[in-house]
């Protein structure tokens, strides 16, 4: 198991932390630049919980934060993603083995998606962090366990039968993806995508540059098409919040 002094958590909004923040033993809380960091304890493991506010800027000034002010000495990134790959379903879970930032564009300067300067266009997770946490996940999938943390009722409104666990490369932007046309385009242009959002990967280049181990996972909330912000609307308020909460449980 891999053991950290003190673990940073992040998600983009209230729905993904509220149910790990409820968690917290010993539970102190500090404002700085707009955010408000909890700091307590799960299962005996320190960590720091915060919502980023969404998008790459509002999470690499979090991340920053984390690092800086709290001497974190690891990431865990948490939230819901839309779904590219045609593999990936609604309450699916993506563990991200790298991240890329699709809309970054120096071209010609640079080859597209790549960092200038940084001369790196994928930036890879924690490898046994994340494949420890994959296994937690897959254990939490096991059907009965998964009935009991969310009624029938609330699967069958998101098609939810058995669930899968996928372990992949996550695209970041700032763009909520809500057309077929964005969906196509991301697909022709990175095919080994498996979901979106709006985060990921600027926690990855800041983790990078400090040489933070980091993981992120992703429950798939919807299909990134025209059907998207109904269906993220109604999983962040029903769903994600038990999973995240379950997920961060079983992982100390
Ligand atoms: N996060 C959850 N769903 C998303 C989508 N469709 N586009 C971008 N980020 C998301």
């Amino acid at each position: 198991m891999t053991s950290y002094k003190t673990i940073g958590i992040l998600g983009a909004i209230p729905q993904e932390v509220n149910g790990i923040i409820s968690q917290l033993k010993d539970k102190t809380e500090q404002k700085i630049g707009n955010r408000t960091y909890y700091e307590g304890y799960i299962n005996n493991q320190k960590v720091v919980v915060v919502y980023s506010r969404i998008g790459k800027v509002a999470a690499a000034a979090t991340v920053a934060t984390l690092i800086l002010e709290f001497k974190v000495d690891s990431i865990a990134f948490i939230g819901v993603a839309g779904g590219i790959h045609p593999n990936v379903k609604v309450g699916d879970v993506v563990v991200a083995s790298n991240l890329v930032q699709y809309d970054m564009d120096a071209s010609p300067l640079r080859p597209k998606f790549e960092i200038p300067l940084l001369g790196k266009t994928y930036f890879d997770t924690d490898e046994q962090w994340s494949k420890e946490t994959l296994n937690h996940i897959e254990l939490m999938f096991g059907l009965e366990n998964l009935h009991q943390l969310i009624s029938a009722n609330e699967l069958a409104k998101f098609n939810i039968t058995t669930p899968n666990v996928h372990f992949g490369t996550i695209a970041s932007g700032d763009q909520f993806f809500s057309t077929s046309e964005q969906k196509n385009n991301l697909q022709a242009q990175l095919p080994e995508v498996l979901c979106v959002e709006m985060e990921g990967a600027a926690v990855a280049q800041v983790c990078y540059e400090f040489d933070i181990p980091f993981i992120v996972i992703r429950t798939i909330s919807d299909n990134a098409n025209e059907e998207a912000s109904f269906s993220f609307q109604s999983f962040v308020e029903e769903v994600s919040l038990v999973y995240g909460q379950e997920i961060i449980d079983k992982m100390f």
